[in-house]
Formats: structure tokens, sequence, C-alpha cells
């Protein structure tokens, strides 16, 4: 293949200038960077934690796409639809399933080795939701597997460079850059307007989290693949670093942000005194695993005919509903039936984790409680995984492309991360090569001034924000809501923000601030959006609107100016 030069820009540091900055180390990052690294472009991963910190790591269940016989990509297609509830965008959920199989076909190729029967075949598992077994898996760790491939592949591309511990702060943008020198100027609101016209990415800061200071990323291109933001809830089963900094970012940035009110919450989580919430996959259901109330009663049936593999929204409602009903912190999952050298082999991870809170779960009930999971809305994107500011991408969890609509189906989430990584590279490809041909001098990022200092006593300030946020979201926002709780943590959050704000401006940038601006940001969206929509519909369920609207249409916000 022919290698194009690389589209370094005019920056004061050359060799911090790529032609493709990737912001996630996860399943989507990770696929997109070696895909546009093969393209003969250079690239720059910046993870704010290690390598493979990311949601991807931790995802059990699998990848759902269609391999066996006795499926089709109709079905899968239906599964999904039904799922959304009647807001997922067909054209999207079409494209993305039949793509599936050579896209897991190329992760075959780097070397995963999904588990298989003993016969040879695929050990297909089967998740709330799914009219087939299409769940292609690595026992209970098929995140760590796919991110260690990944991984390995990525390490073997000399034009990928990976940054570890630098965190992304914000996306440069042309439009900025215009009306930050016109304000300098004082010229007019109309320049400044007119400048804004042609915005388009030009870089990113991002802090050196273990120096301390904010450093400027050159690029025409930048692909947010940051995950998802379960941290802006007290309980989740995500990791530490799904704090929404890729959504945030976006919005800021002005580019439209759509559905966050879809925050999906997994029914099973592992309830521990902690507060930490383990996920128990939904396959440990899909191996006949049942849920019961205190009182012993497999309730599921009562509230759907799938019943314990009802979609998701269904199932984390009825288990709400019972633990308000008995009074039960928890209800519990039985998986007994089945023997402990089927449970070791199917599920290690889970049945060590259970393990080690005291729980033999061949012979033990696990007391379950639902955990917030999967931002299903984010970043609008077209089937290109373009955002609505030219050179800025998004794909994975941070993104919204219409796949998941108002509940996502189980394990379509890798699916859509490789199909999405891979649609993403070939625009890319297609963007650099317009702007290379329009020889438009590349912008001058002036560098980050940090206003700093502060006083060091008051970060407690950080610490209290953060707890406060998490348990009001929780509290006010969560899987069954009222237009009065949701008004409440409007402003409980508006005040959250202006402290924070403040701080921001006044003391240097570290993680924790940076995380807790974030989630802010993103707590605002959620409950932008849940007030938006006058209808219950999917994950989102509100006393005052009971029923579905008859037309099904998307929550969108742009910040304005
Ligand atoms: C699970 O294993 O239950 C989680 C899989 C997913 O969220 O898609």
């Amino acid at each position: 293949m022919s290698t194009p030069p690389p589209l370094t820009p005019a920056a004061e540091s050359p060799a911090r200038a790529y032609d493709v900055l990737v912001i996630g180390s996860g399943i989507a990052g990770l696929s997109f960077a070696l895909k546009v690294a093969r393209q003969g472009r250079s690239v720059a991963i910046l993870t704010k934690k290690n390598k493979a910190d990311s949601n991807t790591n931790w995802a059990q269940g699998g990848i759902a796409v269609v391999t066996a016989q006795t499926d089709d990509f109709a079905k899968h297609v239906s599964d999904t639809l039904v799922a959304g509830d009647g807001l997922c965008d067909r054209k999207v959920v079409k494209q993305i399933v039949a793509d599936g199989p050579q896209r897991v076909q190329e992760l075959i190729d780097l070397g995963l080795k999904f588990s298989r029967d003993d016969d040879g075949t695929y050990d297909l598992g089967r998740e709330g939701g799914h009219s087939e077994r299409r769940i292609l898996h690595v026992k209970d760790m098929t995140g760590k597997a796919i991110e260690n491939a990944l991984i390995k592949a990525i390490g073997r591309e000399p034009r990928v460079a990976l940054f570890e511990h630098f965190f992304a702060i914000d996306v440069v943008t042309t439009g900025k850059l215009a009306k930050t020198r016109a304000r300098s100027r004082a010229h007019s609101a109309t320049a400044a307007a007119r400048a804004d016209s042609t915005d388009r990415v030009a870089g990113v800061y991002a802090l050196d989290v273990r120096d301390g200071r904010v450093v400027t990323f050159h690029a025409p291109v930048v692909m947010l693949s940051s995950g998802g933001a379960g941290q802006v809830y007290l309980y989740t089963t995500n990791p530490d670093i799904a704090t929404g900094d890729g959504i945030a970012m976006a919005y800021r940035a002005g580019v439209e942000v759509r559905n966050m009110e879809f925050i999906q919450f997994h029914p099973t989580a592992l309830y521990s005194l902690s507060g930490k919430r383990f996920l128990i996959s939904e396959a440990v259901r899909g191996e006949g695993a049942i849920l019961r109330n205190v009182e012993g009663e497999a309730f599921m049936a009562r509230y759907h005919p799938q019943a314990d593999l009802a979609p998701r929204d269904i199932v984390a409602r009825a288990i709400d509903a019972e633990m308000k009903r008995t009074g039960s912190p928890h209800v519990w999952l039985d998986i007994t039936h089945r023997n402990a050298a089927f449970l070791r082999s199917r599920f290690p991870l889970i049945y060590k984790a259970c393990a080690s809170e005291g729980i033999d779960i061949a012979v033990d009930k696990i007391p379950v409680v639902p955990a917030a999971h999967y931002t299903c809305g984010g970043v609008a994107t077209t089937l290109a995984a373009e955002t609505t500011l030219p050179g800025l991408y998004a794909c994975g969890e941070v993104a919204c492309t219409g796949l998941h609509g108002a509940n996502r189906l189980a394990s379509n989430s890798l699916l859509e991360a490789v199909v999405m990584a891979h649609r993403g590279a070939a625009s890319v490809d297609a963007y650099l090569q317009r702007i290379q041909k329009t020889d438009a001098p590349a912008p001058v990022i002036p560098e980050w001034r940090d206003l700093g200092g502060g006083d060091q006593d008051e970060r407690v300030v950080i610490a209290h924000n953060w707890d406060e946020l998490r348990r009001t979201m929780w509290d006010y926002v969560s899987i069954q809501r009222t237009t009065k709780r949701l008004e409440r943590a409007r402003t409980r959050i508006a005040t959250l923000s202006r402290e924070t704000q403040e701080y921001y401006w006044n003391f240097s940038v570290d993680p924790r601030l940076l995380e807790l601006r974030n989630l802010i940001q993103v707590a605002e969206l959620i409950v932008a959006c849940a007030l938006q929509r006058k209808e219950s519909r999917g994950l989102h369920s509100i006393a005052e609107y009971p029923k579905k609207l008859r037309r099904a249409e998307d929550t969108r916000i742009r910040r304005a100016g």
C-alpha cells in the first residue's frame, strides 16, 4: 500500500503532531488506531491510566454476532429493535448487524480464541432479549481477551504512539481559536461568528498526569473512544475510568449529544456492603439462573413472557419493584442447579469474585442488585462515526449511532465498537485526503496557561462534590424517575457545577478535578434529556408520563454559542 505523507501541522512542538489522535484505549479506540495506522497515518493514543484500563477489559458477556446456522441477520435486527423500544435507527441496526461477522473474523485473525464446545463449534452464549444463542465469548472474560489481542497488535505497529497517563482535557477547534483571537483583538461579534462557520478540529490539550503539566497535541482528526459514564452514579458495574470524558469534551466543543436519558442499569450486580458492584453477567441467566425475591419466589414470569431473559430494562425495573415491595436491599440469583465443575469452567471470574465474598455459587444463592452499566446515548454520529464537528469522530460507548435506541440489547456494544471503528477509519482516511488537497495551513495552538496554584486545603471540595453528585444521581435520576426528583437533581447539580467551575479556573488541574468537571457535565445532560422526554420508553421510566408517545423521537442537545 502506498503511504501518504503525514499531515504534520505547523506546530511549536512538532514531536506532538499527528495525523490522528485517539482518546481512549478500549476495543473501539485500539481497533480504530490499528486500521488508520495501516492506512499509513501517524496516530497517538491518549489514555488517562494504563493502556489496559478500559471498559472493554471488564466486559464479561461477549460479542453478539450472527454465526449459527439457525440464526440470521433479520432475527438479530429484530431483537435489537425490540430491545430499543421503537427508538433504534433501523438502517444503522441493519448495517451494524450485517458488518458484524467480517469484523469479528478480523479479531479472530488477530489471534482471539472464542470459547468452543467439545465438538469444536463455537459455544454461543445467550442473554436477555436475544431470541437465539449468538454471543461469542471467551468464558466470562471476553473483554480482557479482546483487549489483550488488540494491545499486542498495536505494539507491533510502528506508526502508533501510545501515551499512558495522559488525560485529554478539551478538543481545540479552529472556531474556538478564532473566537479567542477575535476577543483578544476586541473584534466584533460578527467576526467571531464568521470564524465559527469554518470550525474544525485542531488538536487536544492533555494533562500529563505524572508531571502535572498540560501539553498540546496537534492533529486534524480526533477520535473519541473514551467509553461511558457509569461513575456518575453511586453504584455502577463500570471501572473507575468511566467518567464520561469524551461526551463532556464533545459537548463543550459544541457538538450534538443525543438520548442521554437512556442509562442502562444492569439487573444483576453483586450486592456487597463495600458499595462496589461486581457484574454478574447476564450469561449466567442464559445458562439457567433464576431471579428470586427474598420470599423465594421466581418473580420474573409475573413481569414478562421471557421471564428471566426479558430485555434488561424490564428485568432491572422488576427487581427494583420487588426490592421496594419487600423492603429488601437485594434479590437473589439462583444457579445452584448447575454443578460446580461447569460453573467454574464457564464463569471462572464470577466464581472467584463471589468466592472472595464467601459465596459458593454452586451452593449459595447470589445477592444481586441493579447498578448503572451502560450509557446508551452519547455523542451523535453518522454511520461513518462523524460528529457534527469536522475532524471530530466518536465510536464505542461514547457515541450514539442509533443502534441502541432506548435500551441496548445485551452484548451489542462490542459489536458496535468494532464495526464503527472500521467504518470510522474509512471515513477518516477520506477526510484526511480532502484536507490534504486544500493545502490550508495547520492552525497554531497557543500553549495552555496554568492560572494555577490555589489553596490546597480546599481540595476537600472535589471529594465532597464527587460524592454528592453520585448520590444525587442515584437517589433522583435512577431506574424509576419523577419530574420532581429530576428537578431537584437539576438544582443540586447546578450548584455543584458552579463550585467546580470556579475551582477549575482558579486551581491547577488534576485528574480528579477533570473527572468531576466531566461527570457534572454528563449529569446535566442526563437530567436535561430526561426532562425533555415526556413519555416512558425503554430505560426512561417516569411517573408523570407512564405511556409511550406515538412518535418516537431522539432527544438532542447542543451547547449554544
Ligand atoms: C453481561 O455480561 O451481562 C454484560 C454484557 C453487556 O453488557 O453487554
